[in-house]
Formats: C-alpha cells, structure tokens, sequence
C-alpha cells in the first residue's frame, strides 16, 4: 500500500477520549486529514480483559490501515498498556505506530517532580505499564496510582460536572501530597479544569495532549510525511462502533465544527 504526506492520520480509542488527541493534532498540524474510529459499542475498555482488548484494537487498528492511513495513533491507555505490542507487530513495518504512553513516559518533565499520581482505568492500572515505564526512565520519582474505573464511562455518557465532582474528590482523597498528575487516560482529559481546582491549582497537570502530538509531528517530518497542503476541503471523518451517540456528535461538533462526517461501521 502507497502512503504520502496527503495520507490522513487514523485515531482511536474505545470513545469520546482521543478526540482532544486528535484536536491538538489539528492545532499543530493543521493540514492533516483525520479518520477518528471510537469503539463506542464496547465502551469501557478499562473493565474489558486483556485478551478482549487485544482482539478489537486489532480489528481498529486493521480498519483504520484499511483506510490508507500513514499513521495510527492509539489514542487510548487501555488499549496501549495492553496490546502494543501485538499492534507494533504487526502494522510498524507497514505504517508509523504512535501510542499517548511511550512519549510521555520519556519526557524529561519528570525530573522537576519527586512524587507524582497516576489515574487511569484498572486495564491500565492492572497492566503496571507506567510504574514500569516511568521507572525506566526516572528511579528517583515516587510514583502512586489508583484506578477510577467510574469516570471514563460517566465522561462519555456527558454526566453533569455537578455530580462528576463529588466523584473526583473522593478518588483525588486517595492521592494527596503529590507534585505532579498524569492522567492517563484519554477521557479524564476533558477533566483538567476540575482536577486542577481539587488540587488549587498547587499540582502541575502533565500535557499529555502536548508531548504527544510534538512526537507525532517530528517524527512525521522526520519521514518526510508532514502535510504541508492545505487540505480545507476534507473534512475529518469520525466512525463509531454503534449508532452515532448524541453525546459524541455533540463533543465531536463543539470541537471540529459542523464540518464533519460522522459515520457508523459495525464490524
Ligand atoms: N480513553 C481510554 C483510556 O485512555 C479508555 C476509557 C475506557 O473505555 O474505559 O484508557
């Protein structure tokens, strides 16, 4: 299969979660054209087993390279702490594999912090992918994480902040004393503002949006695949596993506009 610069960029995770993933792609890399796939029938991954994650982040994966993309960005933690390594396997001599852990995990951000805590669904936590990754890197960072298995699927389903809040507080009890949080998962990033007023804004909150797409966009113009043709005319694409949810056409159109074309695919 011929991929070039014009090929679009394929996202996914299990729902609403990749699309600040795939928004700040757009603010970085404005030319690129997008396919967004969000497993919305099997939402939450982080309560699925290994294997369950494994076998349909490949089918993803496979759709997405289907498609033509020059890239994959795994845009969800449980699918990345879980099957990576299945998906490099097969895919990385064919396409360019990118994941929102290994870039982060890397960044030389965590030497200004002592302790830092982690949040993320229990397939992450489970996985112990960042303690091990993290201490790869840095063995002087004291490093707690606890799962919240509530709060991905409540995000997705738009609960009222009003009652996600007294959530957080109790989850963010368990990890006071800290430095440093990383959310890792892709849905609680549209929880920062929250996190940060728990934490008055005393706790610095890692860009995981940030260091994420700068490695995406480096190591595109490193393989001489950056689109540097505007491509106003295409507009993003974004599929769903079941029928459109109003929730993520909602957050779909407040982010990218009306300019869109949502799709649903049952495979
Ligand atoms: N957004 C996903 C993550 O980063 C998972 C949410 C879920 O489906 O449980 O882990």
């Amino acid at each position: 299969m011929k991929i070039s610069p014009l090929s679009p960029i394929g996202i996914f995770d299990s729902g609403i979660g990749g699309l600040l993933i795939a928004k700040e792609i757009k603010i970085q890399m404005p030319n690129e054209d997008l396919i967004y796939f969000g497993d919305t029938k099997n939402m939450p991954y982080g309560e699925k087993s290994k294997e369950f994650i494994i076998k349909n982040s490949m089918k993803i994966a496979s759709f997405l390279y289907e498609k033509k993309c020059k890239a994959l960005v795994i845009a969800c933690n449980s699918i990345a702490s879980n099957a990576l390594d299945l998906i490099q396997k097969k895919f990385h001599k064919k396409i360019l594999i990118f994941n929102v852990i290994d870039p982060v995990v890397k960044n030389s951000i965590f030497l200004s912090f002592n302790k830092i805590g982690i949040i993320a669904t229990p397939a992450t936590i489970h996985s112990n992918c960042y303690i091990k990754k993290i201490k790869k890197y840095y063995h002087h960072l004291d490093v707690v994480q606890i799962a919240t298995p509530l709060l991905a699927p409540i995000i997705e389903n738009g609960l009222e902040m009003k009652k996600i809040n007294p959530i957080i507080k109790n989850y963010l009890s368990h990890l006071k004393s800290i430095d440093a949080m990383l959310l890792a998962c892709t849905h609680y990033l549209f929880l920062k503002q929250e996190i940060e007023n728990f934490y008055h804004r005393k706790v610095h909150l890692i860009d995981i949006q940030k260091i994420v797409v700068q490695e995406i966009k480096e190591k595109l113009s490193e393989k001489k695949l950056l689109c540097f043709h505007p491509t106003w005319n295409r507009c993003p694409i974004f599929y769903t596993s079941s029928s459109i949810p109003i929730f993520f056409e909602k957050k779909v159109q407040i982010l990218f506009g009306k300019k869109v074309f949502l799709k649903n695919t049952y495979f």
